[in-house]
């Protein structure tokens, strides 16, 4: 199982809209089967893939979140027949993911979710305590059961602990990018985060590439980005070749769990097709 996040310091550069596509891409189209982990508070990952009702339903039929992942603590309950308890955390491997698509065989992978949760913000995630390490022993406790070929991480735009966790559980992270003037120092930033995260943990961490995101390939700022990345000698070769466009009925779409698979727009299809295809290739030759 390859394990990729999606990161970038700056807010709003399609970072979940990338993570969700790219995975329903995967399992739609190329039959592999993908887990998508939904690392940042806003849950908007979670929210692109299931309903608001659904999602309640399931929280409150006690489905997990990742902080069930992140909470190593025994947490107190109040049960009105049996008074106090506490429930134990849960061992990695009782831990469920919830179903967005089953698997068919030939035809599509599975589509799982680790759904994120507001809850997230309630943790204390103090460096030191080993938190940071829980979702990279989570996956590893996920790829003994063979289900998946991809974990794809959805991050927070700010450097955190769970920023942290989902670099230490990766092996590989793309980096979108919105073509803007101040793009270059998101990904600056990042790099500097990328590095002192591999240099303080030892991890083996590799950069996959740069996707330029919400772009419209006519505007000056788009051939201004285009330069950049392919003449910095830091990123020179780590762009992939087509940028996902910009469009609204994406954005709106999301609203409906409707992904760039299910709009009619043909353009934006063969762009994530694109995308998907090199992203293939990247993770197969590094
Ligand atoms: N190709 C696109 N065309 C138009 N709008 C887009 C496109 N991709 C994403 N958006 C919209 O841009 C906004 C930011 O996208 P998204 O939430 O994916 O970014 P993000 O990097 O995950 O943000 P955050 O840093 O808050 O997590 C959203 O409203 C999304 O619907
Ligand atoms: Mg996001």
């Amino acid at each position: 199982m390859q394990r990729i996040a999606l990161v970038n310091m700056k807010g709003g550069v399609a970072k979940t809209t990338l993570a969700v596509n790219l995975a329903d891409a995967l399992s739609r189209r190329h039959g592999r089967s993908v887990l998508v982990v939904d690392t940042d508070p806003q849950f908007n990952a979670t929210q692109c893939l299931v309903s608001g009702p659904k999602y309640v339903e399931q929280i409150g039929a006690g489905a997990a979140t990742i902080v069930d992942i992140f909470d190593d603590s025994a947490r107190p309950i109040v049960n009105p027949v049996r008074g106090h308890a506490t429930k134990e955390p849960a061992a990695y491997a009782d831990i469920s993911v919830w179903t967005i698509r089953e698997k068919v065989v030939d035809r599509q992978g599975a589509l799982d979710l680790v759904a994120g949760s507001l809850d997230l913000h309630r943790l204390d995630m103090a460096p030191g305590q080993g938190r940071e390490f829980r979702l990279q022993r989570f996956l590893n406790a996920v790829e003994e059961k063979n289900k998946y070929d991809y974990a794809i991480i959805d991050t927070p735009p700010t450097p955190s602990a769970w920023m942290t966790a989902a670099l230490l559980a990766s092996n590989y992270y793309i980096i979108p990018v919105r073509p803007e003037p101040l793009s270059r120092t998101g990904v600056d930033l990042l790099k500097g985060v990328v590095d002192r995260t591999v240099a303080n943990y030892g991890c083996d961490l590799r950069c996959l590439g740069v996707v330029l995101t919400v772009a419209q390939e006519s505007e000056r700022v788009f051939q201004d980005a285009v330069n950049f990345f392919d003449t910095n000698e830091v990123w020179r070769g780590k762009r992939f070749a087509k940028a996902l466009p910009r469009r609204t009925e994406i954005a709106r779409a999301q609203g409906e769990q409707r992904l760039i698979l299910d709009l009619s727009d043909e353009a934006a299809k063969s762009a994530l097709a694109v995308i998907t295809n090199e992203f293939l290739e990247r993770v197969q030759n590094e």
